[in-house]
């Protein structure tokens, strides 16, 4: 039977529950196999010449991996997507894809630090020159770009200070210069921000945090435009990097229930963020869903939603030597929240934010920056866990 469902209509959390397999495909069955893999045989010597078979070997693609790069392909609306062992994989392949000695990127200062990190390391070894712009530069980033500038990177919001980027703007500015535009989008999700639809080449996501949602796997995805997908596969194939069918398997099914996930975090974030907005002891809330947060003008205009995570600045006082000991009598008193790095699952978590690396998005000047993932608690419970910390921190003096 035809069946004549218009898919290009389908709201997101259909395309979640709906994409990437079909159910015919496998004896009816509604998820995709797991498929364990290296070696794929061919049936002759002609076809296996010719690898002119769907599935040649497991690096190059499985069953899988084609149901997940497939399902996000249709939230991301891209040609391709690439799936690699880590979101920070999903970061560092496609800067070796498009770079090479001699080149120049531009990188945004806010970014998540391994990133620099592996700019100002790895990349500066190869001769790779790299310049950090200014997270609010939008269209501005022009008076950087050099000749040989051939990456601008950004990631919106910004790590641990949720500085909102134009992503229009700049990603205007990097084509008229023949610039690849590549966009760490992870806190958004394509559910949140399109990054394709805005002028993004790239869009890179650490499947770690929403899409896996249970702090149990790691993976990274970058999906692709048609104009940059074969490069980024053939580095990808050069690297001979790829991600495991379980922890594949694993995202695939984390994406299927991460609609309705993202909707919790995003509301009980925003209560939470605005119950402690202006509660004494706490000097700033950066969340990009607040009114009085300067990207929001911004975000209000890209963005569908507000994802779980944000931070808040405490109220440190003017003995900057005193900052570290409320930061850490604010984790100490917490009990719901754990004290751990990544985000993104159903548990909350709290970080304390360093910031040092920074050389033009300085960190705030009131006090320590307490990062904040909300899980999938209730909002009350946590609020109450939160004040009891703030108090804990107003505490030393
Ligand atoms: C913004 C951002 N990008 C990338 C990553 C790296 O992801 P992974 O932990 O999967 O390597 C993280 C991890 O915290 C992150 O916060």
């Amino acid at each position: 039977m035809t069946k004549k469902t218009d898919k290009s209509n389908w709201g997101s959390n259909t395309v979640l529950a709906h994409a990437g397999n079909n159910p015919q495909d496998y004896f009816g069955f509604v998820n995709p196999p797991v498929v364990h893999a290296s070696t794929v045989l061919f049936p002759d010597s002609a076809t296996m010449a010719g690898r002119n078979q769907k599935y040649t070997y497991a690096i190059h693609g499985t069953p899988t991996s084609d149901a997940l790069s497939e399902a996000v392909d249709a939230l991301e609306g891209s040609a391709g997507t690439i799936i690699v062992p880590s979101g920070l994989a999903a970061v560092t392949i496609p800067l070796l894809a498009f770079l090479k000695t001699g080149d120049h990127m531009l990188m945004v200062d806010s970014v998540y630090h391994p990133t620099r990190r592996f700019c100002d390391t790895m990349l500066r070894d190869i001769g790779i020159e790299v310049t950090y712009y200014d997270p609010l530069m939008g269209a501005d980033v022009k008076s950087l770009i050099q000749t040989n500038t051939r990456v601008v990177f950004t990631e919106s919001p910004g790590s641990n200070t949720f500085e909102i980027q134009d992503i229009p703007a700049i990603s205007k500015v990097a084509h008229d210069h023949g610039a690849v535009v590549m966009m760490d989008n992870t806190w958004a999700t394509p559910l949140y921000f399109k990054a394709l639809d805005f002028g993004v080449d790239l869009s890179i996501h650490a499947a770690t945090k929403y899409p896996g949602g249970h702090s149990d796997v790691m993976l990274g995805l970058v999906s692709a435009n048609a104009q940059n997908l074969a490069r980024l596969k053939e580095t990808q194939m050069l690297l001979g990097v790829c991600g495991s069918p379980d922890d594949s398997y694993q995202i695939l099914r984390g994406l299927r229930t991460m609609g309705v996930r993202l909707e919790q975090h995003g509301k009980s974030a925003l209560e939470i963020a605005q119950a402690l907005n202006g509660m004494p002891g706490v000097a700033r809330v950066l969340h990009p869903a607040l009114p009085d947060f300067p990207g929001h003008a911004l975000w209000k205009r890209d963005f569908k939603g507000s994802s779980g995570l944000f931070s808040i600045v405490l109220d440190g006082g003017p003995d900057q030597a005193k900052w570290v000991g409320k930061a850490h009598a604010f984790l100490d008193a917490l009990e719901i929240f754990g004290l751990g790095y990544s985000w993104g699952g159903y548990e909350s978590l709290a970080v304390h934010a360093h910031l040092d690396d920074r050389t033009i998005a300085k960190k705030p000047s009131e006090g320590p920056v307490m990062r904040l993932q909300i899980g999938l608690e209730d909002s009350a419970d946590l609020l109450q866990d939160l004040r009891g910390a703030i108090t804990a921190a107003n505490e030393i003096t």
